[in-house]
C-alpha cells in the first residue's frame, strides 16, 4: 500500500477520479482491441466506475478488484443493480451473474481468480500507486493473464514536482519500462487535458496529458 488511506478517502467521499460517465477512451477505443463479445474482462483497481457497466452491457464478464467496500456496495446500489454478496476469504465477493466485484487487494489475486480472463481494463489504476508499487502492479498483472491478451491502458502524465500523487504521472517512457518485458505496448492517443481537469489546475500543475495505450501480453 503506498500510505494512502483509501478507506479514508471512501468514507469521506474524496474521490475526484470518479466519472460520473462512461469514460470518453473506453467508448472510443475498446472495439479496436477486437475482444470478444463473450470476453471476460478484469477490471482492477475499479472503483464504483460506471465503466464496468458499460463493459458489461458489451455483453462481457466482468470481474472488478477494489478495496473498499463502500465503492463496491455504492457501485451496486447507484445502478440499481441486486447482487449477492458471499464470503470467499481473502474476498467478499459481489455478484450478478457475469458481473462480479471482488472486494479486497489486488495483490491478493491469483490466477485462480482470473482463469476466464481475457482483456484488462485500467482506467486510473496503475497510476494509483507510487513508482515501486506500479512494477510490482504490473509484474503481478503479467502473472494473472495469458498470453495474448489484450489491455486499454489509461494514464495521466504530467511534471511530478508540481503535485503529490495520487494520481501518480506516468509517462510513456515509464509505460515501457514497466511492461515491455512481458507486453507490446502501442500509444493510441496522447490529449493534452489540462483545461478539462479543473481539479488538478488548482493543484498548480502546468501540463497534464491523458494518455491511452493498447497493450497485449506476449505469447511466451
Ligand atoms: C484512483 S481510483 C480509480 C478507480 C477506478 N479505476 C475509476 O476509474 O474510477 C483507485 C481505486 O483503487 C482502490 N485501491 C487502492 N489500492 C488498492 C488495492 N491494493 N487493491 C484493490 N483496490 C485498491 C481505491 O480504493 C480506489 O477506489
Amino acid at each position: 500500500m503506498n500510505g494512502i488511506s483509501w478507506h479514508e478517502r471512501w468514507k469521506n467521499n474524496r474521490i475526484g477520479f470518479h466519472q460520473k460517465e462512461v469514460n470518453p477512451y473506453l467508448r472510443n477505443y475498446w472495439h479496436r482491441l477486437n475482444i470478444e463479445r463473450n470476453a471476460g474482462v478484469f477490471v482492477p483497481l475499479c472503483g464504483k466506475s460506471n465503466d464496468l457497466n458499460w463493459l458489461w452491457q458489451q455483453g462481457h464478464s466482468v470481474l472488478g478488484v477494489e478495496i473498499s467496500p463502500i465503492a463496491v456496495r455504492a457501485f451496486f446500489d447507484e445502478n440499481d443493480i441486486t447482487m449477492k454478496e458471499t464470503e470467499s476469504p481473502p474476498f467478499s465477493v459481489h455478484q450478478n451473474g457475469g458481473l462480479k466485484l471482488l472486494c479486497g487487494d489486488y495483490f491478493a489475486i491469483t490466477p485462480e481468480h482470473t482463469s476466464e480472463i481475457d482483456a484488462v481494463y485500467d482506467r486510473a489504476s496503475l497510476i494509483t500507486f507510487p513508482p515501486e508499487v506500479r512494477v510490482r502492479y504490473a509484474q503481478h498483472l503479467s502473472h494473472l493473464i495469458k498470453p495474448g491478451c489484450p489491455m486499454l491502458l489509461i494514464t495521466l502524465d504530467y511534471t511530478q514536482h508540481e503535485m503529490e500523487g495520487p494520481p501518480f504521472s506516468v509517462g510513456e517512457k515509464e509505460v515501457h519500462g514497466i511492461f515491455d518485458q512481458h507486453f507490446s505496448v502501442e500509444k493510441l492517443e496522447s490529449k493534452d487535458a489540462l483545461q478539462e481537469n479543473a481539479r488538478f489546475l488548482t493543484r498548480g500543475i502546468s501540463r497534464l496529458f491523458e494518455t491511452v495505450y493498447a497493450l497485449r501480453r506476449h505469447s511466451t
